[in-house]
């Protein structure tokens, strides 16, 4: 299935509606990875005034005492594809505005935004459409923080699957260059780029893997839905295996890119 598909893009969405009530207690590295934008955002230049305010991807609403405290005159717009995630949102003290779509074709007028941001949502889209439409929305002058997943995001899983079979288990990324071409041809003035480690850890491969299905990023992990079999799992658990750390954790990647982002005046 192509993962810019609708069909794929349903089952997408779908995991993320039941991943919704287990989400806030799984969302460790989605946590660090907000900081990690937050922090990195503070280094760049913002526009003069900041009226409007996009969360794309805004899942529970992680990012928004952050966002509310760094732009507390702004209107803050949370937007996300999955229905679940926004009435999570919706419940928490002072709600913001709140919008049900997709990032590729956002439902907002063009150069409505002054501040876009996005923490690990992109790397579900396609890279040309969502910059696209990201470009559109935003006003002359405005600015972009992006964080998405890079290459090596999963690489211990992507391995020890390729020792079961020659299927696709494990999600694409992009690296870090075409993020950056797709979002120069887009338009944009790249103010600043980042690339970190950040992990997960877990006893054993089910944890992990657990972890992975709470937070609703289940697609990631197995795309096709290919069923591996009792053998094809101990295959899997055995190579894995190879990675555990010495204290004894099992780790999985997640390769995190930043995207500090201008849309010229
Ligand atoms: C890993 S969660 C991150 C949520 C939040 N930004 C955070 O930092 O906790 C990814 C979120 O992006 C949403 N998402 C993924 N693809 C999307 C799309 N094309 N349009 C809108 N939301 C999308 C999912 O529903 C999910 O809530």
């Amino acid at each position: 299935m192509n993962r810019f598909s609708d069909p794929y893009r349903h089952q997408v969405r779908r995991a993320f509606d039941r991943a919704a009530p287990t989400y806030g207690s799984a969302a460790h590295v989605q946590g660090a990875a907000a900081q990690r934008l937050l922090d990195f955002s503070r280094q760049h230049p913002l526009p003069d005034t900041v009226r409007r305010v996009l969360d794309a991807g805004c899942g529970t609403g992680l990012a928004r005492p952050a966002l509310s405290e760094r732009f507390p005159q702004a209107q803050c717009v949370a937007l996300d594809f999955s229905a679940a995630m926004l009435a999570h949102v919706a419940r928490s003290a002072c709600a913001p505005s709140l919008v049900c779509a997709d990032i590729e074709r956002l439902p907002l007028k063009d150069a409505s935004i002054d501040f876009y941001w996005s923490s690990l949502a992109f790397q579900w889209c396609s890279p040309e459409t969502a910059l696209k439409e990201t470009f559109r929305v935003l006003a002359p002058g405005g600015a972009a923080r992006i964080a998405t997943l890079g290459t090596r995001t999963l690489h211990e899983l992507r391995d020890a699957f390729g020792k079961v079979d020659d299927g696709v288990h494990v999600l694409d990324f992009m690296p870090p260059e075409h993020w950056l071409d797709v979002s120069r041809n887009a338009g944009f003035a790249v103010q600043s780029h980042l690339r970190e480690t950040l992990f997960d850890f877990a006893a054993d491969l089910r944890a992990l893997l657990g972890n992975i299905k709470a937070i609703g990023a289940r697609a990631v992990a197995s795309p096709q839905r290919r069923f591996i079999g009792r053998k094809g799992w101990q295959t899997l658990q055995s190579t894995y295996e190879a990675f555990r750390r010495p204290d004894g954790a099992l780790p999985a990647t997640y390769d995190l890119i930043l995207l500090a982002l201008r849309k010229p005046k």
